[in-house]
């Protein structure tokens, strides 16, 4: 049932190319020029009425309401709160019936991500459901669901539900611009040209999935890591970050790059490996003079970077891992796949349960 593959986690990490076809099909028109979502209930009047959302969703779910967050916020030009679930209730969240709760869970079934989305409701909002499992309690407590396709995800560190979640947020946030008109109809054609190459860019990482190997071989004899990144690379590079802690146990954290020097520099010392995502082309600058404060400091350096900065990158990175091109708003669909892969050969290196790794479980049941 493992096709071929050792674990379920690098099956998975293969299937995303299938995943991203599959929850796409059947929701983009003929034409290719906008999105069709038959299965949502809500009517475009209603979401006219919306004015603001929240994001509730635990763990790498939490993390695809990261970028989430930047999507429905670039392309409809509504505010955006995020939220992890077991945080949400008790904050005294201000819900009122003009705001959209979106809960976005793999299973379906988090305790913490239901009990949230029973709250928006018990306080007049509309709760919109992002889940992979149909009939689960979350798809069926919803007011709406856009079922993610991603097929079953056996290994408990989630990679093509992730991905997958991101099609639904970007299909979701174009189908609200298209309702609002925040993007002109030639702008969601083109972002949608842009997402239906996806598989076969993610095709292209995939098959380079060597030379990750052997920087997750190297990062598997550290104890300590950093993973960096601005503006939508820094919410992959939260993912990047909770996947290896998640499999290969070694202790990493996140930083929005510019933010290191306000805090953490001083834990950077010679030999540390910093993970820099370096995707955002409008940032690029910005990161790369960041990436020579970590470097200045004796950091061992892999950089994700864009197809057609090789040369440049190699400057100031000692390794580097191109993504395809693609639009800005795409990239963590592109991006999150090296940091998926380090993760698994990683673990694999440290001799692991790969696909089991201590103290989690797939679905958590209890608050
Ligand atoms: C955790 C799992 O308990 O739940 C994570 O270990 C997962 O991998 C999180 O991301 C949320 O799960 P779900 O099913 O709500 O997306």
């Amino acid at each position: 049932e493992k096709a071929g593959f050792d674990h379920f986690m690098l099956k998975e990490i293969y299937e995303q190319p299938k995943a991203y076809r599959d929850t796409m099909r059947g929701r983009i028109s003929e034409d290719g020029r906008s999105v069709v979502l038959p299965e949502l209930n809500m009517t475009p009047e209603i979401l006219r009425g919306i004015n603001r959302v929240h994001i509730v969703a635990c763990g790498t779910a939490m993390h695809a309401g990261l970028v989430g967050k930047t999507i429905i916020e670039q392309l409809a030009r509504i505010p955006v709160e995020t939220d992890v679930a077991s945080e949400y209730r008790y904050r005294s969240p201000i819900i009122t019936p003009d705001t959209l709760v979106i809960v976005v869970s793999q299973s379906g079934e988090t305790a913490d991500t239901l009990a949230a989305l029973r709250e928006a409701q018990r306080c007049g909002a509309r709760v919109l459901a992002i889940t992979n499992v149909v009939g689960s309690s979350v798809a069926r407590e919803a007011d709406d669901v856009i079922i993610t396709l991603a097929g079953p995800e056996i290994a408990v560190a989630s990679t093509k539900a992730y991905t997958s979640q991101l099609i639904a947020f970007y299909l979701f946030g174009l189908y609200w611009a298209q309702t609002l008109g925040t993007k002109t109809a030639d702008e969601v054609a083109h972002i949608l040209a842009a997402m239906q190459s996806l598989p076969e860019q993610v095709e292209k990482i995939l098959a380079q999935a060597e030379t990750v190997k052997a920087v997750a071989e190297e990062i598997s004899k550290h104890s300590n890591l950093f993973f960096i990144g601005r503006g939508l690379d820094y919410a992959v590079a939260l993912e990047g970050s909770l996947k290896l802690k998640e499999i290969s146990y070694i202790h990493s954290e996140a930083y929005a790059a510019g933010e290191l020097k306000h805090g953490t520099l001083a834990l950077i010392e010679d030999g540390i490996p910093v993970i820099a995502l370096m995707t955002q082309e409008e940032l690029y600058e910005k990161t790369l003079s960041n990436i020579k404060e970590v470097k200045a400091r004796g950091a061992h350096v892999l950089g994700i970077i864009n197809e057609g900065h090789e040369a440049e990158a190699a400057k100031s990175v000692d390794h580097q891992f191109a993504i395809p091109r693609t639009l800005t708003l795409l990239t963590p669909a592109l991006s999150v796949v090296p940091l998926q892969l380090l993760s698994y050969y990683a673990s694999l290196a440290l001799g692991h349960d790969v696909d089991k790794p201590r103290n989690l479980a797939k679905s958590v049941t209890v608050e």
